[in-house]
C-alpha cells in the first residue's frame, strides 16, 4: 500500500470486519467507531485496531467507511456531520444508498464513493464494484480501488447499475450457499451420511468455481461437459428445467434489485 492512512469504519458487522481485516494486513490505521464498545472490544486484539464509542476519533480520518444497514443510515448518518473532516473520502457499501445522499450527510466533502463488496472479501477473495459520485475525483476513485483491492477484485462501474450488480456479486454468495444447503438436504434423503455429504460439496463447489474462473469456456459448454447425452445429469438437468429454475434465477436478480431502490427510499 503506498500511503499511510487513518480509516475509520462506523459499522464493524460482517461486512466492516471482512474489510477491515483486509486494510490492517496491508498496514493502514484503522478505527472503529461502535456504538457498542464491549461488543466489539476484541476487535482491538484480534485485527491489531482501535475500537471506539467515540465519534470524534474520525476526525482526522482521511478515509470513513460506512458499513452500517441501509435503514439506520437514513436515521443516523446526520449525526456524523460534524466529525468528518473537510474533503476526507466516504466510502459507503450500503445497499441501495446513493452517494448523492452522502453528499447532503456530508456537505463538507464530494469525495464519495459507493461500493458493492460481498463476503468472500472475508478470505480476501471477494468481488467489489465501486462508484465514485457526481463530483469525486479520479484520485478517490483509485484510493478506493486500491484500499478494496486488498479484499479480493475491483470493478469500476457507473453508480446506475450499483443495484443490478448488487443483485449479483453482492448477493451472488447465497446463491451458492442456498444451493449447498439443498444439496447436502438430498444427498441425506438418498441416504449419504451428513459428514460425507458435506465435504462432497464443498469440495465439489470449491473445484467447480475454480474450474469455471480458471477456463477460458463458457459455463454453458463447461456443464455440457458434464452432461451425456441421455446420461444421469441431463435427467437431473431436465428436472431442474422443468420446474422452472431458470426463470426463478432471472427472477431472484430483480427481486434485488426492487428492493435495492425500496431501501434507498424508504
Ligand atoms: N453482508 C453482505 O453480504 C453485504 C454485501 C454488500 C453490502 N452490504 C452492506 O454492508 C452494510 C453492513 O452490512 P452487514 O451485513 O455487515 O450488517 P451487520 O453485520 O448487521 O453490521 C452492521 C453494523 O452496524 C453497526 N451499527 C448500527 N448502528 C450503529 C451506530 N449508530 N454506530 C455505529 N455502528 C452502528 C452494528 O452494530 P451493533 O452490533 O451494535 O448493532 C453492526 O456492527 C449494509 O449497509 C449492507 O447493505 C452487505
Amino acid at each position: 500500500m503506498g500511503k499511510m492512512r487513518k480509516i475509520g469504519v462506523i459499522g464493524s458487522g460482517s461486512m466492516g470486519q471482512a474489510l477491515i481485516s483486509g486494510w490492517t494486513e496491508s498496514g493502514s490505521s484503522v478505527v472503529a467507531v461502535v456504538r457498542d464498545v464491549a461488543k466489539y472490544q476484541h476487535l482491538e486484539k484480534s485485527l491489531g485496531i482501535e475500537v471506539t464509542g467515540d465519534r470524534k476519533a474520525l476526525v482526522d480520518c482521511d478515509v470513513v467507511v460506512i458499513a452500517i444497514k441501509p435503514q439506520i443510515i437514513k436515521e443516523i448518518l446526520h449525526e456524523f456531520q460534524p466529525f468528518i473532516a473537510d474533503n476526507a473520502m466516504v466510502i459507503s457499501v450500503a445497499v441501495g444508498i446513493t452517494t448523492e445522499f452522502i453528499g447532503k450527510c456530508f456537505p463538507q466533502t464530494v469525495e464519495i464513493v459507493k461500493a458493492m463488496p460481498n463476503t468472500p472479501s472475508q478470505i480476501h477473495m471477494g468481488v467489489t464494484c465501486i462508484s465514485g459520485g457526481e463530483k469525486c475525483s479520479e484520485n478517490s476513485v483509485a484510493v478506493a480501488i486500491e484500499l478494496l483491492s486488498s479484499v479480493g477484485e475491483v470493478f469500476v462501474v457507473p453508480e446506475s447499475q450499483q443495484a443490478a450488480v448488487g443483485a449479483l456479486s453482492g448477493s451472488g454468495p447465497a446463491y451458492l450457499f442456498f444451493l449447498a444447503e439443498y444439496l447436502q438436504q438430498g444427498a441425506e434423503q438418498l441416504g449419504l451420511g451428513a459428514d460425507l455429504a458435506d465435504q462432497l460439496i464443498r469440495a465439489t463447489l470449491r473445484g467447480s468455481a475454480e474450474l469455471l474462473a480458471q477456463s477460458e469456456l463458457a459455463a454453458a459448454d463447461l456443464r455440457r461437459q458434464v452432461t451425456s447425452p441421455g446420461g444421469t445429469t441431463q435427467a437431473a438437468m431436465e428436472v431442474l428445467d422443468s420446474r422452472g429454475v431458470d426463470q426463478a434465477i432471472g427472477a431472484a436478480l430483480a427481486a434485488g434489485v426492487n428492493r435495492s431502490s425500496e431501501l434507498g427510499k424508504s
